[in-house]
């Protein structure tokens, strides 16, 4: 099929130009659109599939005028779209599953050695020209090793974490669904069965030295970690947070890192991205990076390829490789 018609509202690597090109037209936006463009481009019924970012925002009055098969995120998370208003149109959504779960486990130990051993910190005060020599003080740091990793969430990235940290000799708790609970089988467990432990939602607030938190972004977990979880933790605990911003309440975040309530914090996600809570970039103990989980040439290349597939399977009224609501054709 080739007369299948794609947009993208930001140009994404190989090997998804090639792909999408030679399924069908496809247009690239010069500027990412702002929420009326975006409203216009889905509405104007020029498009199969729009190809679209995590801050493209598909809103119940976007999808309800919308004249798309399709909208192929490039990214895991799809908090961007109001998926019961897309499944409700008849809108099929995307995403990239699988292929960034390493590179964002990867990114979680970085934030907590990071944090713990105040790396950043320590690599502005050598660059600052105050390294005068060794010091019995000179920027002690907490320990990883042996300490207790308290995962938020055990789906794919907290497994991912939880691999890492058992080899850095950590104790891992896990809490599958927070606030809330489920049962969690010896078979779901697979490897680590017997290696990490199931506990409620407060144990792992109040047992964790790291606090890490692996949830997907919904009205359950709005707000998870808020004034209360940060004044039950532990003031050695230090939070991370390479999931989706607005899971912690950052005013509150800002207001018990400053009076020491907890230790530190290690963010790669921000409640207003990319804005920051006022205070949070004055804090000697953070370690913020902007939101780059997946940011590897490979593994946004393989996000690439995965979003590709997404689009030109829908494009051609195929179910994709990766469809996020299913039930959105089902229901046609
Ligand atoms: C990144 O945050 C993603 O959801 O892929
Ligand atoms: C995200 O992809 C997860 O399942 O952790």
């Amino acid at each position: 099929m080739s007369d299948a018609r794609f947009y993208l509202t930001t140009p994404i690597p190989e090997p998804a130009p090639t792909l999408l090109r030679a399924a069908g037209t496809v247009v690239i936006a010069d500027e990412p659109p702002d929420a009326a463009g975006l409203r216009e481009i889905c509405a104007s019924g020029e498009y199969d599939v729009v190809i679209s970012q995590l801050r493209d925002m598909f809103d119940a009055d976007v999808l309800s005028a919308a004249k798309i098969r399709g909208i192929s995120n490039y990214a895991v998370g799809f908090n961007n779209v109001d998926i019961d208003a897309a499944t409700a149109n008849g809108i099929l959504v995307g995403n990239t599953p699988g292929v960034l779960t390493d590179a964002t486990a990867d990114v979680t130990m970085l934030l907590i050695m990071a944090t713990a051993r105040r790396a950043v910190e320590a690599d502005t005060f050598l660059r600052t020209g105050k390294f005068t020599g060794w010091e019995p003080d000179l920027l002690l740091g907490h320990d990883v090793s042996g300490r207790t990793l308290g995962l938020a969430g055990f789906g794919r990235i907290a497994r991912a974490t939880a691999k890492r940290a058992l080899a850095f000799g950590m104790q891992v708790l896990f809490c599958p669904r927070p606030p809330g609970d489920r049962p969690v089988s010896d078979e779901e467990l697979g490897e680590f069965a017997g290696l990490v432990t199931h506990t409620d939602w407060n144990t792992l607030v109040t047992a964790s030295d790291y606090l890490s938190l692996h949830v997907p972004l919904n009205a359950q977990t709005r707000h998870l970690v808020d004034a209360a979880v940060l004044a039950a933790m532990k003031p050695t605990a230090i939070l991370i947070n390479t999931a989706r911003g607005p899971v912690v309440d950052e005013a509150a975040l800002v207001a018990a890192l400053r009076s020491g309530e907890i230790a530190g914090a290690g963010l790669d996600v921000y409640e207003d991205e990319p804005r920051l809570a006022p205070g949070l970039a004055a804090l000697p103990n953070t370690v913020l990076l902007p939101h780059v989980g997946s940011a590897t040439v490979s593994v946004r290349a393989e996000m690439a390829r995965l979003c590709a597939e997404n689009a030109v399977a829908m494009a051609q009224n195929r179910m994709p490789p990766h469809p996020v609501n299913p039930k959105a054709w089902e229901e046609r």
